[in-house]
């Protein structure tokens, strides 16, 4: 059974996300994943967290792993979603990797919405790290996670209609180019950080 991450400031990124917003996607479309998730799981005995189940999903009879994997990206995406918004500053660590894979924080920041802007139906735009330990910026579709191409995510934008739709119809582009106003950049650097004490 997975645990529920928290959410209480559901005002704290507007005017770019709206609280009505922030409160419908973590009440309504994140915790129906999680239900979903442990619902789908009850009767199995495991002892993976989230990602190893990703990886692990063949232990699972063949006609419920589409539903258990679709749940299972849609608790994951959710989380990394709601914990890289914020305000805070990259580290130096991160921002030299940045340099360095894509020239400049102005070139990954123009990659990003480029990317992102190129996605066709839902899903999310990530910034992940390859097999090669260098960042790079992928589309995935519905509820895939990069975890199941051996990817390692460090930060996602969610462009499912239901992340802003309210707040902007179907100004998809402007939610896009906002985001980079509401990154907490001191948690993208931490998980960026934490994997590279682990190589
Ligand atoms: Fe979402």
């Amino acid at each position: 059974m997975f645990s529920s991450i928290v959410i209480t400031n559901y005002d704290a990124y507007e005017p770019y996300i709206s609280s009505y917003t922030m409160n419908i996607h973590y009440n309504k479309h994140y915790k129906k994943y999680l239900d979903n998730l442990n619902n789908l799981l009850s009767k199995y005995n495991y002892e993976y967290s989230k990602e190893e189940l990703v990886k692990n999903i063949d232990i699972f009879p063949i006609e419920e792993r589409d539903n258990i994997l679709f749940n299972l990206g849609g608790v994951l995406n959710h989380e990394l979603f709601f914990n890289n918004l914020g305000y805070g500053q990259m580290s130096e660590e991160l921002k030299n990797k940045i340099d360095e894979d894509f020239g400049s924080f102005d070139d990954f920041k123009k990659e990003f919405i480029k990317q992102a802007n190129l996605l066709i139906g839902s899903g999310y735009t990530f910034l992940v790290l390859n097999k090669d330990n260098n960042l790079e910026i992928i589309n995935v579709a519905n509820q895939d996670t990069p975890i199941s191409y051996d990817l390692i995510p460090i930060m996602n934008l969610d462009l499912w209609e239901h992340a802003y739709y309210l707040d902007y119809q179907n100004d998809r582009k402007d939610y896009i180019n906002n985001f980079f106003s509401i990154i907490d950049f001191s948690k993208v650097s931490k998980i960026y950080e934490e994997i590279q004490k682990n190589i």
